[in-house]
């Protein structure tokens, strides 16, 4: 009898404290959840952080060969209600892969360090083809690399794409060490995308296309460059033939008009490296395009990688159509980029806390 009262007895206690702990749990999330809502008015609502851990788990064990890009797209959007950090160990692991196989420190851009006088330089599209590098061409390359043995402690990426347009995020940008632009991207979108710049990529078919290959004035190139401060214009001289003449014009070009910019050269056996580490992850692609190449150096190079401007898609998260490019509405030529499966590895290195993917709005 006694005992049987006794059991009864804990039994409501324990059912008594069951019910302490769903209110608690209740309690908590309501809390967590007006938190969220309180941050401001513009801002989406913040998700739970169970949610955003279940997310993140999904991306991070998707395959790029079986992943739907719908879903990444939905995915990763629901990672931007979502508070980011860096994760140091899958960084520092992701780095020092990076580091065994490509060594951005040392040898992304050609210097006179990693090149030397008679050195024959390989085209990186063409293995038969290469260009000797004489004392002449030896004295353009930088002394030693500009990243060699330091790490920059924020970097921002800002990629070209139109989901950049109307996003406010140029104070943001403003606010990194370090900003890599791409293809000589135009600068008076500044609210969107930022003033500063330290190293910016230019394709040479730019050259050819609005600048006569330089054979003509070159005036109106230097206004083009001279809006990107004191910055690096990195050029592909050695990834196919038809560029190293203009890209060493190019050059000379900056350097006649005692230009503050500077022209320098990925390094082809950089790129190729690149190219094979991540196709052992899987990545199919006829060449990297220059936004992974950047990112994949920003990876090495930098504590902390922001992105911006990397949306391959041509509608924003909430169906509106975007532009291409945020300053223009052009599409590639026949491509030889897979941007959605590039963007993949940015969704899922988000998600691991090894880089910021910003897509949208900056508050
Ligand atoms: C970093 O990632 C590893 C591997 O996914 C995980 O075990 C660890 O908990 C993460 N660390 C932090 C601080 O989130
Ligand atoms: C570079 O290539 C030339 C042939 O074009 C060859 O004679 C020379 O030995 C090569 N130099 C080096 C350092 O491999
Ligand atoms: C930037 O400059 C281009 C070319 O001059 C012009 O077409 C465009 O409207 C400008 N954009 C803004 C936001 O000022
Ligand atoms: C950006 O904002 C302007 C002005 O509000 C609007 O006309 C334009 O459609 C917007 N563009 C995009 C891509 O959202
Ligand atoms: C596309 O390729 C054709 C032929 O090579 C060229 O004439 C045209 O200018 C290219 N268009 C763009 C946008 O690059």
């Amino acid at each position: 009898m006694i005992n049987r009262r006794r059991a009864l007895y804990l039994l409501y206690f324990l059912l008594f404290v069951l019910l302490c702990a769903v209110i608690y749990d209740t309690y908590k999330k309501n809390q967590a959840r007006l938190r969220y809502r309180l941050r401001t008015d513009t801002e989406p609502p913040w998700l739970p952080d169970d949610t955003c851990r279940d997310v993140e788990r999904k991306i991070g064990i998707a395959n790029i060969k079986t992943f739907n890009s719908d879903e990444i797209k939905a995915q990763i959007q629901y990672l931007q209600r979502c508070p980011w950090s860096v994760n140091v160990s899958t960084q520092t692991a992701l780095r020092t892969e990076l580091q065994a196989c490509c060594n951005a420190g040392r040898y992304f851009l050609v210097t006179q360090e990693n090149t030397r006088i008679g050195d024959n330089i390989t085209y990186e599209t063409r293995k038969d083809k290469h260009v000797e590098v004489t004392k002449k061409l030896h004295e353009i390359f930088p002394k030693t690399s500009p990243f060699l043995n330091k790490r920059i402690r924020s970097c921002a990426v800002v990629g070209s794409g139109g989901i950049l347009l109307n996003s406010s995020c140029g104070s943001e940008i403003d606010q990194a060490d370090y900003v890599f632009r791409f293809n000589l991207a135009p600068m008076n979108y500044s609210k969107d995308t930022g003033t500063r710049t330290n190293l910016v990529t230019a394709n040479p078919s730019i050259l050819r296309q609005r600048y006569a290959k330089l054979n003509e004035e070159r005036r109106p190139f230097m206004n083009l460059v001279e809006i990107y401060e004191s910055a690096l214009i990195v050029m592909p001289a050695f990834s196919f033939i038809r560029n190293t003449d203009l890209s060493l014009k190019a050059f000379y070009t900056l350097e006649d008009f005692g230009s503050r910019q500077k022209v320098v050269y990925f390094h082809p056996n950089y790129l190729e490296n690149l190219a094979l580490f991540w196709k052992e992850k899987d990545l199919e692609v006829r060449r990297l395009s220059s936004g992974l190449m950047i990112v994949s150096a920003a990876l090495e190079i930098c504590n902390k990688v922001m992105l911006y401007g990397f949306w391959p898609f041509s509608e924003d998260p909430n169906g509106k159509p975007i532009p291409h490019h945020f300053y223009d509405d052009e599409l590639p030529n026949i491509s030889q980029h897979n941007m959605p499966d590039e963007f993949f590895f940015y969704s899922q290195m988000h998600s691991k806390g090894i880089l910021k993917l910003k897509i949208g709005r900056c508050f």
